[in-house]
């Protein structure tokens, strides 16, 4: 040993593109999922920044590029917010786990690309360019609509100047706008809402995961039931793991399923996702929707545990019970998975849940949690101990910045 730290990957990802152009939705997904992923992640948004620094008050012409004076000040708030990246990958992350910053700004000029590269390259930091580009008006409208106008610069405004006023900023920031040209570094390009991709050398597994999901996601509106599977037979016994089938209770939850899907979805397409268990397929057998069975989706393996109760799992295993309380996201049963396995088993499942429209996914207690995590961003101190009930079914409704949530129970 020389007595050197291994130092895991260090990215920023630099958003680049012209206002209400999806940029801060791409940055704050793409972090939720690497944070669910256990990476280090962190969004800066140089609006913050600029906030922060020189207030709210201020019209489209601050973004004029003619403003010298503005346009010193948004250098100043750029170069505050890299600090503050490097500090943070500096002070606050692991050093053995891969580090993705995010900074989420419109970059959209070459000299202020430079800018950062010239910053990251004296920090050893990789750097991957991260463009959206959109051509339809009517998609950019109703993002000014429904995301700008309630950003912190037009509080209490009247909306239609506010409008105005941001369609006057975007038209300053066009004036100067360059698309990525340069030759030498990372990009992606996604363009018209993943319509097209440009990728220009994109490193490593990391960078590629990366482009993987940004190419996944999409903007339509649509919802994600989730529900555990009615109770079994061993959830009667106070048992878990197995493959029993429903408990006459649990075969009432599967009749009454499908009239509680069509009050909430209306005569909307949906897809039924179930695990391959039995308990989650009769909970399935009355809806009329196409139906997908997903190994991934089986319950948590319980290994030497499977089939047992919780008293005799303690009394059996009396080491690996505490175990499992001090560190339940980690512990790993004698033989089966951790809760940490299992978001990584799903985690083709949300990949394809992003390309989706309307889904319902019947499955489990533990593999509905890793779920239920990613949608709403959920530490993974907390994620083991979510409250999934049984016979309760969960409306995710995602949204710009996040997700909406209703609850059904039957
Ligand atoms: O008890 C039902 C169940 O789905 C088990 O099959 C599974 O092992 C358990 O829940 C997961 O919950 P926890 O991780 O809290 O034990």
């Amino acid at each position: 040993m020389n007595g050197v730290i291994p130092q895991a990957e260090r990215l920023i990802c630099v958003m680049v593109g012209l206002p209400a152009r999806g940029k801060t939705f791409i940055s704050q997904k793409l972090c939720r999922y690497l944070r669910w992923l256990n990476f280090n992640s962190k969004v800066f948004n140089v609006g913050n920044y600029r906030r922060k620094n020189f207030g709210v008050d201020m019209d489209h012409n601050f973004f004029d590029p003619e403003n010298k004076e503005a346009q010193e000040q948004r250098r100043m708030a750029a170069l505050e917010a890299l600090n503050d990246v490097l500090e943070w990958f500096e002070k606050e992350t692991d050093p053995m786990v891969p580090a993705i910053a995010i900074y989420d700004a419109t970059n959209s000029t070459v000299e202020r690309r430079k800018m950062i590269l010239e910053f990251c390259s004296s920090k050893a930091l990789k750097v991957m360019f991260i463009e959206s580009i959109c051509h339809d008006d009517e998609l950019i409208m109703s993002n000014i609509k429904e995301v700008k106008l309630s950003s912190p610069d037009y509080v209490n405004k009247d909306p239609d100047q506010a409008a105005e006023d941001f369609k006057a900023r975007i038209a300053h920031y066009q004036k100067a706008y360059e698309t990525i040209t340069e030759k030498d570094i990372s990009f992606i390009k996604t363009i018209d809402l993943g319509t097209q991709f440009v990728l220009h050398l994109v490193q490593d597994y990391l960078q590629s995961r990366i482009v993987f999901y940004l190419m996944n996601l999409h903007i339509k509106p649509r919802s994600i039931f989730i529900s555990r599977h009615g109770e079994s037979m061993l959830n009667v016994k106070g048992a878990i793991g197995g493959d029993s089938d429903l408990s006459p209770r649990g075969r009432i939850f599967a009749e009454k399923l499908p009239d509680l899907i069509k009050k909430n979805l209306g005569d909307k397409k949906l897809t039924v996702w179930t695990s391959t268990l039995k308990r989650t397929i009769q909970s399935a057998e009355h809806l009329t929707y196409p139906k997908l069975s997903w190994k991934a989706l089986d319950e948590l393996d319980a290994g030497v545990c499977d089939g047992m109760t919780y008293e005799e799992i303690e009394e059996k295993y009396p080491e690996d019970f505490h175990l499992r309380d001090s560190d339940k996201y980690n512990y790993r049963y004698r033989g089966g998975e951790s809760y940490h396995d299992l978001v990584v088993r799903l985690e083709p499942v949300i990949m394809e849940l992003e390309r989706q429209e309307n889904i319902l996914i019947i499955s489990h207690q533990a593999t509905l949690r890793c779920i239920y995590a990613y949608f709403l961003n959920l530490p993974r101190d907390e994620l083991p101990y979510i409250n999934i009930p049984l016979h309760t079914v969960i409306q995710l409704t995602p949204k710009a910045y996040g997700c909406e949530e209703v609850r059904y129970k039957l």
